[in-house]
């Protein structure tokens, strides 16, 4: 089947009791047991519910893995991913990757004697030098939030393969809709489901998707044992956003298209970061390996105080963090979502306090357009 109906059906078959063409929330922490040893496959929701199952399906089959895991939060599905590692372990991962990662990886996970390399992924040279004999992980981000770079997925695959490494890949960004990592080489797929899964920027959740069956009997020890899983209602939720991912994906990728050329030719941006731009430093590996180039744009107007001026006066956009729903948001990585990394890596990777972050939403473009302009014609 394609990508719209498998969106539409796996995992969200109508409910066999009832024939609810939606299958209920189950809302219940606990399962009665038909006798001593004998249930109906669920007997505590911190281990398995419904609603997680059926979501669980759904990403397995969108993003092709074996099996998917869903959880609270990005970074809680992220954090499992990381805790497959042993002490004395090392992992290289994307410089320009989230703050969150780098936050989790430098101030916390360092202490079980993990080993953590941050190096330009868009080089696949500088992967292949910062391998070292204890390499079990790379973790990339493509594109990177905010700063868009592009990391050749099939290239550091071939990479990690070579040196027995897992390939993570966070595929938040452009969605399975636009980008099947797992096809290009990786064994797993992690997202920030708040984002363009759900779409509609009311739950936050996160997935791990796995290609191997033994990493996925780890990561459910994990889920359960943790009690990180997703609970239902936020299930729901996302299973309901999929639905639509397709129609959605479509209508953002063309939007930020026509925004990235809107910015590109103002006289007030400096420059834009957008992989469907031809002038984007790795817009060849963006076309040979995504089906779209999607909606998050970032562009530089120079100054804090002209970012300032560009966030306070818009009207349509909305000054939030977060990205991916229907709704334009606009943001400034270096004071709000990259607060947290130490100003001189901001500056190594490119997140100048000119910086200004574009999710863009499914709005009709030319009011997107409208209030863009009016805004930075106040610099
Ligand atoms: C690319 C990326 N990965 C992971 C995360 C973390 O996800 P969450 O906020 O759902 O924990 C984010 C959050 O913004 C993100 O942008």
């Amino acid at each position: 089947m394609g990508f719209a109906t498998d969106a539409i059906h796996v995992g969200q078959e109508p409910d066999p009791a009832t024939g609810a063409i939606v299958a209920p929330i189950y809302q219940t922490s606990t399962y009665v047991q038909d006798e001593l040893g004998k249930n109906k496959g669920y007997d505590y929701a911190r281990t398995a519910h419904p609603n997680r199952r059926a979501l669980e399906r759904t990403m397995a089959k969108l993003e092709g893995g074996s099996a998917a895991f869903v959880f609270t939060s990005g970074m809680a599905a992220i954090d499992s991913v990381f805790r497959l590692l042993r002490p004395g372990d090392h992992a290289i991962i994307s410089d320009a990757v989230y703050g969150g990662v780098i936050r989790l990886t430098t101030q916390f996970l360092l202490q079980w004697n993990l080993k953590f390399s941050f190096v330009n992924t868009s080089s696949v040279a500088e992967v292949e030098r910062a391998i070292q004999p204890n390499t079990k992980m790379i973790y990339i981000e493509t594109p990177t939030n905010p700063t868009m770079n592009v990391t050749d997925i099939a290239a550091v695959a071939k990479v990690s393969a070579a040196h027995k490494a897992t390939l993570v890949v966070d595929n938040t960004f452009l969605s399975p809709y636009l980008q099947s990592p797992i096809a290009l080489g990786a064994q797993i797929v992690v997202h920030s489901m708040t984002k363009y899964l759900n779409g509609h920027s009311d739950s936050v959740s996160g997935a791990v998707v796995l290609e191997r069956p033994a990493d996925a009997e780890k990561i459910y020890f994990l889920q359960r044992s943790t009690g990180a899983g997703l609970a239902p209602m936020d299930c729901f939720l996302v299973s309901r956003g999929i639905k639509t991912l397709a129609v959605r994906m479509k209508q953002h990728d063309a939007n930020g298209r026509t925004i990235a050329r809107f910015l590109e030719d103002h006289p007030h941006v400096k420059c834009v970061h957008y992989p469907g731009l031809p002038s984007h430093p790795q817009h060849e590996i963006a076309v040979r390996q995504q089906r779209g180039f999607g909606a998050m744009i970032s562009f530089d107007v120079v100054t804090l105080e002209n970012a300032r001026t560009v966030l306070n006066h818009v009207k349509l956009c909305s000054l939030a963090e977060s990205l991916g729903g229907v709704e334009t948001l606009i943001s400034h990585p270096a004071t709000m979502t990259h607060a947290s990394v130490p100003p001189e890596t901001r500056q190594k990777i490119g997140i100048t306090d000119g910086l200004i972050r574009l999710s863009v939403g499914i709005e009709d473009v030319e009011d997107l357009i409208a209030d863009l302009d009016q805004a930075l014609r106040r610099i």
